[in-house]
Formats: structure tokens, sequence, C-alpha cells
């Protein structure tokens, strides 16, 4: 084995990673924000995917406020071309403001989108080569921190009176420390569509995490538990993704570099105790905005009516 280790190149040897950091809390998030959008097109030729609403609240609107929950104080977008509408979402919007104040509006709406001065940070991705390659791109930020990535276009909703995925993950991080991913359980028949693990010994809504396998075949994956858009993990993960080797459609693959984390730092699943909705899909993301429509007070009975009405035509 010693041997075999000699003959690693330079960069073979820091894409290994290396024993986990002393246990340190989750304060930043890092948000990919850089992809096309392709599945909406021709919506999201000028509008980032991010900023499409379910209802009334934008996705990355639903992303910050699961972070806060979480605790999480700084939020690190990683943005690209045509993405300044994100970052201007969380700025203060004077004459808007301005205006809202004169015509005696209500400006609590608009509260949830003032940032604390520097708690939100952009950096760019040039050109998107994939989640992985996004993720390093907020390297310089994240430090030696561990830290939560969202993807926003996952919309993840606690049960009625529970709490979000983040903070549910961040409570499991007290207790086992290293890299935790969200799992949602799905029927057999779907399993094939995602990422899957390859499950070891589970307790409560913990689950070992022995293996990552995407889109496995019928019949063959290791576990019905799907990766869902949630991830603390060690910033040791940037050391792997610094290697930048392309995977799945030629990008760099988040997935990839976790799969190499597993056996070198304790790595778990944490069981989502609530609804994910993929956004990042037309259906997925009808669905979310009937759900969560159908629950508002102000409008939940018009909107089941209105729905009762398209469904008897
Ligand atoms: P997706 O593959 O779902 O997003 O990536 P996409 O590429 O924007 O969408 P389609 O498939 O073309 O419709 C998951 C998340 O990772 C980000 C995306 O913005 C999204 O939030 N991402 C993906 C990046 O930031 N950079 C990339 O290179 C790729």
């Amino acid at each position: 084995m010693a041997e075999q280790h000699a003959q690693l190149t330079a960069s073979e040897q820091d894409s290994k990673p290396r024993p986990m950091s002393s246990r340190k809390p989750i304060r930043k998030a890092v948000f990919p924000v850089a992809g096309l959008g392709t599945r909406f097109l021709p919506a999201t030729k000028a509008i980032p995917k991010e900023m499409l609403a379910i209802v009334d609240r934008p996705l990355i609107q639903y992303a910050v406020d699961e972070a806060r929950e979480a605790g999480i104080e700084q939020m690190i977008f990683v943005t690209g071309r045509g993405k300044t509408a994100i970052v201007e979402h969380f700025d203060i919007a004077y004459e808007l403001e301005n205006t809202m104040g004169e015509r005696g509006k209500d400006m609590a709406v608009l509260d949830a989108t003032r940032a604390t001065p520097g708690d939100i940070i952009t950096v760019r991705q040039q050109v998107p080569l994939g989640l992985g390659h996004a993720i390093w791109c907020a390297r310089a930020i994240v430090g030696d921190e561990p830290f939560a990535i969202f993807l926003p276009d996952e919309l993840m909703i606690g049960n009625k009176g529970g709490t979000g995925c983040m903070k549910q993950m961040v409570e499991a991080y007290a207790e086992v420390g290293g890299n935790l991913i969200s799992v949602l359980e799905v029927p057999d028949d779907e399993v094939s569509s995602y990422g899957v693990i390859a499950p070891g010994e589970a307790r409560g809504n913990l689950t070992e995490v022995r293996g990552l396998v995407e889109k496995p075949p019928r019949g063959q994956a290791p576990s019905n538990k799907i990766i869902s858009g949630r991830y603390i993990l060690q910033p040791e993960v940037m050391r792997v993704l610094e290697a930048q080797e392309k995977g799945a459609g030629g990008e760099i693959q988040l997935t990839d570099a976790m799969a190499k984390m597993i056996g070198q730092q304790p790595f778990h699943a944490v069981t989502f105790d609530g609804r994910r909705f993929d956004c990042g899909s037309k259906t997925g993301f009808v669905e979310a905005t009937l759900a969560l429509a159908l629950e508002r007070e102000d409008m939940g009975a018009e909107v089941r009516r209105m729905a009762e009405r398209l469904l008897a035509n």
C-alpha cells in the first residue's frame, strides 16, 4: 500500500480527503445558483430559475429562510451571468420602500428580504462546469469550516409545527458530526431517476452512508433513500473537488467528491421529516405551487374551489 501511495501524482494526493477538522458550528451556507436553468426556458432566459416564485416567494427566499432558521449566518451565493436579480432581491430597494411608505402600504412583506450587512456574499462561477465546480468556487470564503449547501430548486417544507430540513440536519450534526446529506424515501419504481445511498446502520432518522449511486438501473438500487438538495460537508471536500475530475454528463459532480469522503470521515444521511418538491422540473414546480397555495390561510379555500371547478370541466 505504501508503495502504491508513493506512486500517486501530486494532484491525486491533494485530492485525497484528510482527517476531519474538529467539530465547529455550521455558520456558512453555499447556494449554487449559476446553472443555466434550461428546463425552464424561455422563462429563465432573462430571469434566474431561483427567482421563480412559488405563490409569492422566490425559490431562493425559501432556501435562505430555511438557512436562517437553522442558525446559519453567512449566505454565499455562487452566481453567474444574468443572476444579479438574486443579489438585488436581498438588497434594500430605497425607491420601492419610499413609495410604499408614502402610500401607507405594509412593508412587513419585505422583512424576509432584508439581509444583515455583510451576511450575503457572492462569488462567480464563470462557466457552469457542474455542481461540484460551483461549490469549489466558494472555497476561499468557506475556509476551514464545515458548511451547508442548499440547492434552491429543491424546495423542502417541514411538516406543520415541525422544523425545516437544515435545522433537522444541524441537530443531527450536533450528535454525529462529519458529513451529512438529507434523504427521502420514494417508492421503489421511482428510485432509478435519482442519486441513492447505500445504507449502513440506522438509528432514528440517521443512517450511516456506505456508498452513493447515481441513477441505479431498475431493480439494482441499494435502497429507496434518495439524495435531496441539502448537505453539511467538511471543508476537506474542497481538496477533493480541486482535482476537477469530470463525471456524469461531463460535469464536475458533487456526488463523486462526496463518494471519496466516505470511509475517510463519518458520513450519515438524515431522513427528512417533511416534503420535498423538485422545482427544477415543471411538474414539480406546479405541484409545489398548488400544495402551498392550498395550505395558505389567505387563499387556500379559493384555490381549492378553483381547482375543483377546473377538474369538473
Ligand atoms: P441543476 O442541474 O438542477 O440546474 O443544478 P440547472 O443546470 O440550472 O438546470 P437545468 O437542468 O439546465 O434546467 C442544481 C443546482 O446547481 C446549480 C444550479 O443553479 C442549481 O441550483 N449549478 C449547476 C451551478 O450553480 N453551477 C453549475 O455548473 C451547475
